[in-house]
């Protein structure tokens, strides 16, 4: 099977964040597995208008075509007031098409819930977009010790993956077959 192409979108732009080490993480576990090809986008490193703009900026393109050219996506998201950051809700308005009939996988984190509540609203957002989240997640609490060390992230990790990318595999070929309807 050709690797399915994975962008692992990192939400968090908060300087100071600790998202990135996460993204980092599910990136590399991704990787290992031979069946993914992993491009990590991380919205820190859009310059992203402040205001939606008329027309696409350069930087608005660059980040559409990036989820244009995936085939899935893991989106890594920390929870803020029981949502999403308002940085992944901007750059996920910046496409639209590209998204369309490709599945999505999440990694969350904050304190307790493990950014569950920022999940589930995001599933509400995907459904607009025709994404089709996977059912299995992998939630950090930050009030573990060492989060990231544990046996149970890793098979959290492998069971999110395995759904993403039979999910990928599937909407690939049938992208191919026929045009998605909108
Ligand atoms: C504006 C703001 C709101 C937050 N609200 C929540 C919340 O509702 N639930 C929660 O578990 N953590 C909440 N937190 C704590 C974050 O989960 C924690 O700061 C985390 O490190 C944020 O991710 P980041 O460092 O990658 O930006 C909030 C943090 C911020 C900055």
């Amino acid at each position: 099977m050709r690797p399915v192409r994975i962008a692992v979108v990192v939400g968090s732009t908060r300087e100071g964040r600790v998202g990135d080490a996460f993204a980092l993480w599910v990136a590399e576990v991704a990787g290992a597995r031979g069946d993914c090809a992993v491009d990590v986008l991380d919205l820190a490193g859009f310059d992203f208008p402040a205001h939606y703009p008329r027309q696409p900026t350069a930087e608005v393109r660059r980040f559409a075509e990036r989820i244009g050219r995936a085939d899935g996506f893991v989106v890594v998201t920390p929870e803020y007031n029981r949502s999403f950051p308002a940085s992944l809700k901007q750059a996920i308005d910046f496409a639209y098409d590209e998204w369309h009939a490709k599945p999505a996988g999440f990694v969350s984190y904050g304190y307790r819930s493990a950014g569950l509540h920022a999940v589930e609203q995001l599933r509400s957002v995907f459904t607009e977009l025709h994404v089709m989240t996977v059912r299995n997640t992998v939630g950090f609490d930050l009030g573990d010790a060492d989060p990231l060390d544990t046996e149970a992230r890793r098979l959290a990790a492998a069971a999110m993956l395995d759904q993403l990318v039979w999910w990928a595999c599937a909407l690939r070929e049938a992208r191919g077959l026929r045009p998605y309807v909108t």
